[in-house]
């Protein structure tokens, strides 16, 4: 089974660095396995919602979709239970939240399934299809860091419910590909629309993954810039209206300001040294970061102020 998994976070930090270091910390690795059941909770109303805009159209779509469901509610059961038996919070976990992020970031209301369907489908499937590779490329970096991680029965039943779910994530992702290769094979301005789509979605849930990561300074510019990135792949005519619909909220950001306080904090109470020599250090990198629309010798400046 092979899954092309997306772009790393900056071009550095892939899912499998991330994942080592996660599994090292007992309170880290318990809120993402968190986010995963809330993000695995959270799909089960976003298909209902596609099944029913859909609304009978595809008859044989729906059928797909509501199997679909019932996969991710399957996985948000295992992953409850895991967590509930840990005695872990299965609150809506810290932070910003990649699927709030991703679905602020989609064009949804450019589509209409009565007034051309097929549209509306590549950009359902598409959008689909992005999430579920991401999701592929953390569990499987998952169960590769809790191979090399202590064999503590709490490990070891973690990796047991994520080694259940990957296969069939793995499948959702080929169900998508084959989905949109159909769909692409139709005609050629099919083809063009499909193309359009995997790039249109693909920067949309980058841009979704890295807002999660990225709370050190100058994020608010990073997601301005994704912004017109994503933008620069639409029509001329909708770009500008999806960009000020979405651009104070990228720039004024409150899930930024809470995820930030939010890690503060839970550094700060762990280890106040390592919050001082490390944090800090991490927050004020964003700076350095190539993409922020700042003087370099400014940066420079600043930094020695
Ligand atoms: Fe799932
Ligand atoms: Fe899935």
């Amino acid at each position: 089974m092979t899954v092309a998994y997306p772009r790393k976070l900056n071009n550095a930090i892939g899912a499998r660095e991330i994942l080592a270091q996660v599994v090292r910390d007992r309170e880290a690795h318990l809120i993402t396995l968190n986010r995963y059941r809330f993000n695995e909770q959270r799909s089960c109303k976003d298909l209902t919602n596609l099944i029913e805009s859909l609304n009978g159209k595809d008859a044989k779509l729906t059928r797909d979709l509501s199997r679909h469901v019932a996969d991710e509610a399957r996985h948000a059961m295992w992953l409850t239970d895991l967590l509930v038996d840990l005695g872990a919070d299965v609150g809506t976990p810290p932070g910003s939240s990649y699927i709030e992020e991703f679905e602020r970031l989609l064009d949804a209301e450019a589509y209409d399934p009565n007034s051309n369907l097929d549209d509306f489908l590549i950009s359902s499937l598409a959008a689909i299809n992005v999430t579920e590779k991401r999701g592929c490329e953390y569990f499987s970096a998952h169960i590769h860091a809790l191979k090399q991680a202590p064999q503590t029965q709490e490990n070891a039943a973690i990796r047991e419910t994520i080694e259940r779910i990957f296969p069939e994530e793995a499948a959702h992702v080929r169900w998508g590909t084959r989905l949109l290769a159909e769909m692409a094979d139709k005609s050629p301005e099919h083809r063009r629309k499909v193309e359009t789509a995997r790039r249109r979605y693909t920067a949309i849930e980058q841009a979704a993954y890295e807002a999660g990561m990225d709370f050190t300074l100058g994020a608010e510019l990073r997601r301005v810039n994704k912004l017109l990135a994503i933008s620069e792949t639409m029509p001329l005519a909708q770009r500008a209206q999806y960009v000020l619909e979405r651009l104070p909220q990228s720039i004024l950001a409150p899930d930024l300001q809470k995820t930030r306080i939010d890690v503060a904090q839970r550094a700060w109470k762990r280890d106040p040294q390592a919050f001082v020599e490390r944090l800090i250090p991490m927050f004020f990198q964003g700076l350095n970061r190539d993409n922020i629309p700042v003087h370099k010798d400014k940066r420079k400046e600043n930094l020695s102020a």
